[in-house]
């Protein structure tokens, strides 16, 4: 067995977050890296294995992204999928040809020869294609070893070197076979060993925290309570307990309980020098009257850092700010495809470090979400936290839609109290990515005993999602929304009407503002 990861070279396909997200789940650490930087860059990971993505190029493109030729006179395996195995056959004087017809889909798979990369998978599999040019020749040394039925080089490979191609997405769901020949690559051609885990990753990263912090300074943390602070303020306080202040800002936006719940935590279970400031006035009176979901987002921002900033000034010798940034983000932000367009300003405090003049800590960001929950259980933090959904940043101020008050804050907690806790008591929380009420700026017309209402509207949200850029809504039960409702509209004064949306993601967002 080899230790060591797989250096994944991103050439831009929307499905390479996939491609990382299957490796990482064998247990084996796994690195998108820009598909056309310098050898010593795709080195800097010890890979023990390279794969080459697919993307939407044509080889022949003359902007088309180019691994350094380097990386084909290196020993190490190599597998090329869809667009990477048209690159593996040029840059070992194959050929590749354009002009066909796209093929888009599904096809039946059938295996030309017996080797190691289809171990224990049948032929006549579907596999999932999507590509315009293909391999019409293999290079030297390389053999085909699969086709469909209109596809004469479905796969390549030259065993004695371990170097294969195949032109279907085995990361994708909808290729049966794709997890297992994954494995194949990762386990049986390129022999490496699964010791990827987050006790290592724990051990690991506290030590590199320890050093990067080595000269003496003090690092704080905006804590929200939501999973990815939490998680980031346990690490920092089993590195450096005493040089770790998190900071947390009450924007008075808050769901129920929500302040008390991260005292109690961290105070009180950790035993952190939490730094607790109460913000609703600043927050409430800078945003009254306003209406628009940006510039909501904008004030909040604003305030936000004004109060840490103040916050922070407090504490002696700050020389690093820590963040609990994701995989998903520093994806997104060094991918060959560039950063995709912000519809939403979510990023609200981005320029903090740089305003603060303060080194960034950002031990997450080599994680998915799901590896951060695990890093959290790992770290000793309770399950209902680590296994929360996601809460936005300007929290309830997007959920009020319009103006917000203190009057309509109260009525939406008690709310959105009442779903939550009905789905977890019924055990449908942990289906859900993501739920929440909001708050409808009309009113309907309603009968309560023999009185006429003029009351407002509650809309409840539940969807399912892998990572919130795309949903869809949650099919509840209809006893369920009946308990529900009917719970809101006795116990929430001033609701007579409950709605449930049944928007997906595209075209609707999670959030209504
Ligand atoms: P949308 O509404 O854009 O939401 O479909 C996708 C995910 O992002 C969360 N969200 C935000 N998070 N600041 C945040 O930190 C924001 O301004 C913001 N807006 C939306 C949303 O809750 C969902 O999880």
């Amino acid at each position: 067995m080899v230790r060591g990861g797989v250096a994944i070279l991103d050439f831009g396909s929307q499905y390479n977050q996939l491609i990382a997200r299957r490796i990482r789940e064998m247990g084996v650490y796994c690195e998108l890296i820009p598909g056309n930087v310098p050898l010593s860059e795709v080195l800097r990971i010890e890979p023990a294995a390279i794969i080459l993505s697919g993307g939407p190029s044509s080889v022949y493109d003359t902007d088309s992204p180019h691994p350094d030729p380097a990386v084909f006179r290196i020993e190490l395996p190599i597998l090329g999928i869809c667009y990477g195995m048209q690159l593996l056959a040029l840059h070992e004087n194959g050929k590749v040809e354009g002009g066909y017809e796209r093929e888009y889909g599904p096809a039946r798979l059938f295996f030309e020869k017996d080797v190691g990369i289809f171990n224990d998978i049948e032929s006549g599999l579907q596999a999932w294609m999507s590509h315009g040019d293909r391999v019409v020749e293999v290079p030297r040394g390389y053999s085909a070893i699969a086709h469909t039925e209109s596809l004469p080089i479905a796969a390549m490979a030259d065993v004695t070197r371990r170097r294969y191609g195949v032109q279907f997405h085995p990361e994708v769901n909808h290729t049966e076979f794709g997890e297992k020949l994954l494995r194949n690559f990762v386990f049986g051609i390129s022999g490496i060993s699964p010791d990827w885990s987050m006790k290592t990753f724990r051990t690991e990263s506290i030590n590199t925290v320890r050093n990067e912090l080595a000269g003496g300074g003090n690092v704080i943390l905006g804590l929200s309570g939501g999973v990815d602070s939490s998680v980031v303020a346990a690490l920092l306080h089993e590195a450096v307990p005493q040089r770790f202040t998190p900071i947390f800002v009450d924007n008075g936006l808050l769901r129920m309980g929500e302040r008390e719940e991260v005292i109690e935590t961290f105070r009180g279970h950790f035993g952190m020098p939490l730094k607790v400031i109460d913000g609703s006035d600043e927050f409430l009176s800078a945003l009254s009257g306003v209406t628009d979901p940006e510039r909501k987002r904008k004030i909040i921002g604003r305030v936000f850092i004004e109060l840490f900033e103040k916050a922070a000034s407090e504490i002696d010798n700050v020389t690093h700010l820590a963040q609990g940034t994701l995989y998903p983000d520093v994806i997104e932000s060094i991918s060959v495809r560039g950063p995709s367009a912000t519809i939403k300003s979510h990023h609200n405090v981005g320029g903090l470090p740089q305003r603060m003049n303060l080194k960034l800590l950002e031990p997450l960001r080599e994680l998915f979400k799901d590896e951060v929950r695990e890093l959290g259980r790992e770290l000793g933090l309770p399950e209902r936290m680590v296994s929360r959904h996601p809460f936005p940043g300007p929290g309830l101020a997007v959920r009020i839609l319009g103006n917000i008050n203190h009057e309509d804050l109260d009525i939406l907690r008690k709310a959105d109290r009442i779903f939550i806790d009905y789905l977890v008591e019924n055990d449908l929380y942990d289906e859900i990515w993501q739920a929440f009420a909001v708050l409808l700026p009309v009113r309907t017309v309603g009968v309560m005993g023999d009185e006429r209402t003029y009351d407002r509207v509650i809309a409840l949200r539940a969807v399912t999602s892998t990572d919130g850029m795309t949903a869809d809504w949650y099919r509840m039960p209809p006893e369920h929304l009946a308990r529900i409702s009917s719970s809101i509209v006795n116990r929430v004064n001033g609701i007579s009407r409950v709605v449930y949306d049944i928007s997906t993601k595209p075209p609707g967002t999670i959030e209504w503002e």
